[in-house]
């Protein structure tokens, strides 16, 4: 998957995608990121990125030249262009699996008061939000949304665990991990796990995260339902 980002602060993406599992996808070749600095594609003199909006008000926009400059200058042919805002499409893990499946993703990150609105009109396929609440720019949006996403492409982490992604963990919280020591200031780490049973420890673990998402997050069961042996587990 190919993965361009047009922003401002280029600077800001310095860790984050570059560490532990991305870092290895991108070394393996299996994902590329790259970093357009959207005021490389300003053409005035003072490289001006941001102007003061039309019809008066507080803060300053983004301007629409710079910003469709960087986009042509990438080359493309299948690609798909989102942008973050408050004002998006809500982000959730079946958005992020949609998403794993396209081949060249463009990320554009506003900042300021937001960016000129012929951009979304004229580049942009998604407007993306990652919460109800407004964070300073787009970018923590979009490395929170690649680093959702290019978990899910193949080779990224292990086979098994993207097959698992699909069936039954979908919408359900994670059940508890442990590892050594098996006592910690008097708390175990529950017999069955030790039981190398694998059987009966797919099932504890089924109905952990059953147990988790039914008193933590019940919204989620409602949307996703139980089947008849998942109401059992839970209950029994
Ligand atoms: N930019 C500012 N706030 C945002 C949010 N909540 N989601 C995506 N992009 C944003």
């Amino acid at each position: 998957m190919k993965i361009d980002i047009l922003t401002l602060f280029p600077e800001m993406f310095n860790g984050p995608l570059n560490s532990s599992i991305l870092k290895k996808a991108q070394e393996k070749g299996i994902i590329t990121i790259n970093y357009i600095n959207i005021r490389d594609f300003t053409t005035d003199r003072h490289h001006q990125a941001d102007d003061k909006p039309y019809g008066g008000g507080a803060g300053m926009v983004m301007k629409v030249e710079p910003v469709i400059n960087a986009y042509e200058a990438i080359p493309k042919n299948n690609s798909f262009t989102i942008m973050l805002s408050p004002q998006g499409r809500k982000f959730n893990q079946k958005f992020a699996r949609e998403l794993s499946r396209k081949e060249h993703l463009i990320f554009i990150c506003g900042h300021y008061e937001g960016i000129d609105e012929r951009v979304r009109q004229l580049i942009v396929d998604e407007e993306i939000s990652i919460g109800d609440y407004v964070l300073t720019g787009g970018e923590i949006a979009a490395m929170v949304v690649i680093d959702a996403v290019a978990r899910l492409v193949p080779g990224v982490l292990g086979d098994e665990v993207s097959a698992e992604e699909e069936s039954f963990s979908d919408q359900l919280l994670e059940y508890p991990h442990y590892t050594r020591p098996r006592n910690f200031r008097g708390l175990e780490v529950p017999e069955v796990l030790l039981s190398g049973n694998h059987k009966k420890i797919d099932l504890w673990r089924k109905k952990q995260s059953l147990l988790n998402t039914f008193f933590r997050r019940r919204d989620l069961l409602k949307i996703r339902g139980l089947t008849k042996e998942e109401k059992i587990l839970l209950w029994q």
